[in-house]
């Protein structure tokens, strides 16, 4: 068992490290050889399964059900068309309740919602609830959210994959067809294939079922090298090489817009398999399928089944190896005391103010025509000088701000992508929370005069966490902290990114600035 993952939860493809991720798949590998068997051992009697559906399943599900029942948990199964959520009730309350039915027992929790980022807002609260009221946390596993993430998927994908290779992850070429947009077993590909050193991904599908710039770039970031194409004709009828690995998805019809399913059979010939394709595949090479394929057009042609090429009836059987390899190690022991996760607080707005008397002339014109000693500029500077998204959160600034901060007539003066605007001093903590968050990738300053020579800046670090600030909202109208999901006791969090901007603690949407309305 991998004893470094007990009690974790798994919300998203990497809440599991490269190399515990490749443990998994051994320790999947070798409940596959006992249970085929017939030589696995049930004995966690101690845990429990709640099976949480609250979107349509059959593979996932019943996998996920028999995988518990192998290792002998106690499997419930929630039904949630007749519970009080059907009544209003946050998932929040709901999960709080069940918690207190296995006291003495290790949960785990599995959970498909159309909800984006429900898991990890789950996995916050109620390790915050049982550590007060010292019941054991439960563990979280995301069996799917909206158009977000799969990683149970996407761990039996890799998997699968590694079988065809051999278990060698030097390099993996693979082709993603379908809905690359709305998928979220697609979306989970950008940081599963990261098991592999070299990576080539073929992504074909229609423009507007085009990969997200979110997934791209985090494809790219990763190192992945990406050719793009519009339709499998196109893709077959290239001079490239075609990979030997074909994933396919259906259309998302469930979550697409009227625009976008006014095309349906457009989309549907650019990426349907036909038989006459499969002899430009390469010796050896396979088809896989999250499933369900669509039974009046199938994206596989049945006909391929009983071929060589046919790797999803494997890959959909894998999914039970590996989801008992995964809740056997996720699932925390009850008998053991439990090691909370110290984690070190989060970087607070640090704010760092200079005296200076080498000021840019422009303050020194502002201070002598306006004498008065209330009152600042701020200078933003944008990375790549678009001013018409400075006027935007100008506007918010002036909208969401408690005190009437700006100038009314809000004039931006200096050169391009470098703006100064006049404002009142102010020295309130939640101001220039807001103020540095707003303009964290902008090089953005505060400038007072403190006496006729005497300037000071005031500049800060972005804070790492941002949360409780007005107007803080995800964009994204399908995550948990949205009020349109209705849950109405998750508030919005946002976390730094590495690189810049913010992205959404619970659904991972990126936000430059976007993440406050008004
Ligand atoms: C996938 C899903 O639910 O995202 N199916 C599955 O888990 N077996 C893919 C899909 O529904 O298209």
């Amino acid at each position: 068992m991998l004893s470094n993952m007990e009690g974790r939860s798994v919300c998203v493809v990497s809440d599991l490290s490269i190399p515990e991720q490749l443990s998994l798949y051994r320790r999947a590998s070798e409940i596959k050889d006992q249970i085929q068997k017939g030589e696995f051992p049930p004995n966690d009697s101690s845990k429990c399964a709640y099976l949480m559906f609250l979107e349509d399943s059959t593979r996932t599900k019943e996998s996920f059900r028999n995988a518990a029942e192998t290792l002998g948990f106690r499997v419930n199964i929630f039904d949630a068309t007749h519970s009080s959520i059907s009544k209003s009730e946050t998932l929040n309350d709901t999960v709080r309740m069940l918690c207190g039915y296995t006291p003495s027992m290790g949960s785990v929790f599995v959970i498909r919602s159309k909800t984006e980022g429900l898991c990890r807002s789950l996995a916050d609260s109620m390790s915050e609830y049982a550590n007060r009221v010292g019941l054991i946390p439960p563990t979280f596993i995301n069996a799917g959210d909206g158009r977000h993430e799969h990683p149970t998927q996407e761990f039996l994908d890799e998997f699968t994959f590694l079988e065809q290779l051999g278990n060698r992850t030097d390099e993996i070429h693979i082709a993603l067809v379908g809905d690359l947009l709305l998928g979220r077993t697609i979306h989970s590909k950008a940081d599963g294939l990261r098991i592999f050193n070299k990576v080539t991904v073929d992504l074909i599908a229609p423009l507007e079922l085009q990969l997200p710039d979110q997934y791209v770039n985090k494809m790219k970031k990763n190192g992945f090298k990406l050719n793009f194409f519009g339709s499998l004709d196109e893709y077959f009828g290239q001079p490239g090489q075609v990979a030997p690995i074909l994933y396919f998805t259906r259309l998302q019809l469930e979550r697409m817009d009227k625009s976008l399913l006014e095309k349906e059979s457009q989309f549907r010939s650019a990426t349907t398999l036909r038989m006459d394709m499969l002899k430009k595949l390469p010796q050896g090479a396979k088809i896989y399928h999250p499933l369900p394929r669509h039974g009046d057009t199938p994206e596989i042609p049945f006909e391929v089944d009983k071929t060589v090429f046919n790797g999803y009836d494997e890959q959909s059987r894998n999914g039970y190896f590996v989801r008992t390899a995964l809740m056997q190690s996720v699932a925390a022991d009850p008998k053991k005391p439990r090691i909370s996760e110290i984690r070190p607080a989060p970087r607070t707005l640090q704010i760092d103010e200079q005296e200076t008397t080498n000021v840019n002339p422009m303050f020194k014109h502002l201070a002598s025509s306006n004498p008065n000693h209330n009152e600042a500029w701020i200078e933003i500077r944008l990375p790549s000088g678009k001013p018409s998204d400075v006027r935007k959160a100008i506007t918010k600034m002036r909208v969401l701000s408690n005190t009437d901060i700006l100038d009314g007539s809000c004039q931006v003066v200096g050169t391009r992508g470098s703006h100064t605007i006049p404002c009142a001093l102010t020295k309130d903590e939640n101001w220039l929370n807001f103020f540095f968050t707003l303009f964290a990738d902008c090089d953005a300053k505060i400038i007072y005069q403190k006496s006729p020579n005497v300037f000071v800046r005031v500049t800060a670090e972005p804070p790492e966490i941002v949360r409780g600030l007005k107007g803080l909202c995800c964009p994204n109208t399908a995550c948990v902290s949205h009020p349109d999901m209705k849950q109405r006791d998750v508030q919005p969090v946002f976390e730094r990114m590495n690189g810049t901007g913010y992205k959404c603690r619970y659904c991972d949407r990126e936000s430059r600035g976007d993440m406050f309305t008004i």
